[in-house]
């Protein structure tokens, strides 16, 4: 039995910070962000909007063409949560107005949440072969304010449809994973901040990803000749990259030649947004899907998911007939086009109005821009969401 993504979303702010701006704010070359990190601009999130708005705002643009009744799990990824306790889902599954006879949980692992939420919905589609799960990776990554990381923040949330003969791209049950518990990059509960060392995370990466590969090249004896494209997990687009160039000189030079290409056609998305973490291998794949004219149905593309702490996993899946009438390209394109571009002096005011961690009432700036699902604040230690 076939199974996979049937469907895909994509959200992200309505506001973003141009990097070369940020770069000379901060006193640092532009081309240091934009060619030697990879950013060139960055979501930034209004307080109105946090994981659950973002989540939602990313389902509905196909939660009304699919068929609800057959919907048995709804799934958030993030690692930006908004309680200690009670997951996101919940609140996305009441705000999409979803049946309530369904299995509703938040996953944390770092950027690998998206994706342990995915093979958590692959199997139990595999159970249920007559149902359907829903998937939503969201997060804001927050570094601070002139921080190492600030250049890879970045805010948004994709969603996907797990079913049976899916419409888009198999998931083959074909993983190869790994875990370890290390401190590269972390975020205790008393800070909305992410620490990170950044070196290191890197190097970690780079680690994850070589040992991974080389358990699937090993259990499925497939190699990258074999595949159409390789998607990463993106906290910054030359990431990726720097783990690819590690195994791709073994490859003939037409291999090399494509994984490059596509590899590039995944980025684009990547580098308007920035990190967002959970649902940042799953915007480089829709960044592919809607910018490559040179993939077709049966292509089998390759998966690395990263998440911080530490799990890596490399899986593979295909593409489908008529996959690309399931795509929004245009939408996409549209709304990175239409988003409002803040100066830096802004998006620090933006990036500080945030909901605080703290017991007393907040109001958010319900004025901003939001898409269609919004948080008004806090009451009495309660947040209030609307739908538009
Ligand atoms: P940094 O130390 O400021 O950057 O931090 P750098 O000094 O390493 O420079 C970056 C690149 O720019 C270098 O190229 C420089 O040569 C180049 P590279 O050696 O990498 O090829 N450069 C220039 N290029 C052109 N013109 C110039 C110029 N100057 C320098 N003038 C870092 C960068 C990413 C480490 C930092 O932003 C950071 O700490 N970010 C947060 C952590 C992170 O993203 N880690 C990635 C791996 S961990 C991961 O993916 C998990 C994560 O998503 C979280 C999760 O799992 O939840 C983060």
């Amino acid at each position: 039995m076939k199974i996979g993504i049937d469907r895909l979303g994509l959200y992200s702010p309505n506001y973003y910070v141009d990097l070369a701006e940020l770069a000379t704010a901060r006193g640092v070359d532009p081309n240091k962000f934009i060619i030697g990190i990879g950013q060139s601009e960055q979501a930034v999130p209004p307080a109105a909007e946090d994981v659950v708005t973002m989540g939602a705002n990313a389902a509905s643009e196909f939660i009304d063409d699919i068929d609800q009744s057959k919907l048995g799990m709804v799934i958030l990824g993030t690692e930006t949560g908004i309680d200690a306790s009670k997951s996101g889902a919940v609140i996305i599954q009441n705000l999409l107005q979803l049946p309530k006879h369904v299995r509703t949980y938040e996953i944390k692992q770092a950027c690998y949440g998206g994706t342990a939420g995915l093979m958590a919905a692959r199997d139990y589609v595999a159970a249920h072969p007559d149902r359907t799960a829903l998937v939503i990776a969201a997060d804001i990554a927050r570094y601070g304010l002139a921080s190492g990381g600030e250049v890879t923040q970045g805010a948004g949330a994709v969603a996907m449809l797990i079913s049976a003969d899916p419409k888009i791209m198999t998931i083959e049950d074909d993983s190869a994973f790994l875990s370890d518990d290390i401190m590269d990059f972390w975020r205790p509960v008393y800070t909305d901040l992410a620490l990170a060392k950044g070196k290191y995370s890197t190097e970690k990466y780079i680690e994850f990803f070589q040992q991974a590969w080389a358990e699937y090249k090993q259990s499925t004896g497939l190699d990258l000749a074999d595949f159409a494209a390789i998607n990463c997990h993106l906290p910054y687009t030359k990431m990726g990259m720097k783990a690819l160039k590690t195994v791709l000189p073994d490859e003939d030079e037409q291999t090399q030649a494509r994984i490059n290409a596509r590899y590039a056609e995944s980025t684009n998305y990547s580098r308007r947004i920035g990190n967002i973490y959970t649902g940042s291998l799953y915007l480089a794949l829709i960044s592919l899907l809607e910018s490559s004219t040179d993939l077709h149905a049966g292509d089998r593309l390759g998966m690395f998911s990263y998440g911080s702490g530490a799990v890596g996993e490399f899986y593979s899946g295909f593409l489908q007939e008529g996959y690309a009438t399931y795509l929004n390209k245009d939408g996409h394109l549209q709304h990175l086009n239409d988003r409002k571009k803040l100066s830096v002096a802004e998006y620090e005011t933006m990036f500080n109005s945030k909901v605080p961690y703290a017991a007393a009432d907040f109001a958010t700036d319900t004025t901003l821009n939001t898409g269609k699902f919004q948080l008004t604040g806090v009451v009495d230690q309660e947040r209030k969401y609307v739908r538009l």
